[in-house]
């Protein structure tokens, strides 16, 4: 799987699933833009400068549109352009809905599903002017069959799949593919928190009986950024070991 020459940026790139990401589309020969809102980033790009690739981190909150804007101007600045972008970043604030707050569920919604729009909004122009480009988004299983306690990441990651597939169809001329992930439970900070018991039910129900790691999630999006995925669009891949079939 070849990415040479393509530039790459991955949001929320610090630790877990974008970390891994970053890593493997940089060790695939993408010069990649490491963002993410705190400067665990800078530990990233220096990890893959170190392996004698290119890259940048760039501290942005994906919620905000002046740093979003900031970030790819950076990139565009640095390489001249942006070819992939992984909407990664992404926050779990849960409660029953009942006692939602306002915030919590505004923050959520910014944060999971706005950024996307905004990273997304900010790399078409340059995509579409060099009629190449690949977005793809982390989503959910959480977005596909719900979750009690996770009404406001469920509702986010459900809107992924739609603004994927409506902004797929919008740019499928220009040679842009857009797809989504869908991972299941995944090994990273987001799901330390299940207690021993939790952990042990949530493995009863995995076909594959155990938790993904981030390399899973990795492995499926070099594949949809590469040259060989060029007839998919519009899609969303479950990476969850069976979980939601
Ligand atoms: N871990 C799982 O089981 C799982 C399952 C399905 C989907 N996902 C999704 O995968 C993505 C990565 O999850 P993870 O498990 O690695 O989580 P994580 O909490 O380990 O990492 C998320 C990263 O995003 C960064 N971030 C948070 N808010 C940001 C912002 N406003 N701007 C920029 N960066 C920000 C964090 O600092 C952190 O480095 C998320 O979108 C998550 O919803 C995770």
């Amino acid at each position: 799987m070849k990415l040479s020459d393509r530039v790459a940026i991955v949001t929320g790139a610090g630790r877990g699933i974008g970390r891994a990401l970053a890593l493997k589309l940089a060790g695939a020969g993408a010069v990649v833009v490491v963002n993410d809102i705190n400067e665990d980033c800078q530990e990233v790009a220096h990890e893959i400068g170190a392996t004698g690739r290119q890259s940048l981190a760039v501290i942005a909150d994906v919620a905000s549109p002046t740093d979003v804007a900031g970030l790819v101007e950076k990139t565009t600045i640095a390489f001249g352009k942006v070819d992939i972008l992984i909407n990664n970043a992404g926050i779990a604030r849960d409660q029953l809905v009942m006692r939602m707050s306002d915030e919590d569920w505004d923050r959520v919604l910014a944060v999971d599903l706005k950024s996307v729009f905004l990273c997304t909004r900010a790399v078409l122009r340059y995509m579409i002017k060099q009629r190449w480009g690949r977005i793809i988004s982390i989503s959910s299983i959480v977005g596909l069959v719900g979750n009690p306690g996770q009404a406001n990441y469920a509702s986010a990651k459900a809107g992924i799949i739609g603004f994927t597939r409506a902004v797929a169809k919008e740019v499928a001329s220009r040679g842009i593919t857009v797809n989504a992930i869908a991972p299941g439970f995944i090994d990273t900070e987001m799901t330390q928190r299940l207690s021993e018991n939790q952990r042990q039910e949530l493995l009863s129900r995995i076909p594959l009986g155990r938790l993904g790691s981030p390399d899973d999630v990795a492995a499926a999006v070099a594949f949809l950024a590469s040259e060989d995925a060029g007839y998919i669009t519009g899609q969303v891949l479950t990476v969850d070991g069976g979980i939601a079939m």
